[in-house]
């Protein structure tokens, strides 16, 4: 247990870097389709979205195994998380087949865009739980 939970900040960074640059790589495509990036997005999303489910994973020994937590940041943190691995699962259903780029994208985009502002959310969140209450020092 103690050692899966240990795990957990390594494997943190592979969905939030595959996942964040999947959505750079889908905004690229969406401004200029010649781009010819839809196998990339493709491979960004199905790492990232392993990765988020083993990220997921991994957290739930950190955590512990329970539904409700008596800090509200790591209870958050939980069902954020929790929510991200099931959501990239989601989204790989919604990846459009083949090497079709011209394929309808607006479910796949729309996915991707709220995953990747949940990634953020949860990294800082994450941060907060390893570092401290305003480790970043936006509060002044
Ligand atoms: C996609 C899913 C997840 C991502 C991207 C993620 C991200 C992170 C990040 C970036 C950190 C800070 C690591 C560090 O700097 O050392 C962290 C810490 C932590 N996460 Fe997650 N997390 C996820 C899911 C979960 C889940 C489901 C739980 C279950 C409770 C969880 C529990 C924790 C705990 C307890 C810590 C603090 C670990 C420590 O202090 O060493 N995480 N997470």
């Amino acid at each position: 247990m103690k050692f899966l939970g240990a795990l957990h900040p390594a494997f943190v960074h592979f969905p939030i870097a595959f996942l964040l640059a999947a959505a750079l790589a889908e905004g690229l495509l969406f401004l200029n389709p010649s781009t010819g990036l839809g196998t990339t997005v493709r491979f960004l999303t199905w790492t990232g979205a392993g990765g988020g489910v083993l990220a997921a994973f991994l957290g739930w020994f950190a955590g512990g195994f329970r539904l409700s937590d008596r800090s509200d940041l790591l209870g958050m943190h939980r069902w954020n998380g929790t929510g991200i691995a099931i959501g990239g699962l989601i989204l790989v259903a919604q990846l459009p087949k083949g090497q079709n780029i011209t394929a309808s994208r607006k479910w796949f985009r729309l996915l991707l865009a709220l995953i990747a502002g949940l990634l953020l959310w949860q990294g800082y969140m994450g941060g907060e739980l390893a570092m401290g209450p305003d480790h970043l020092g936006l509060k002044g």
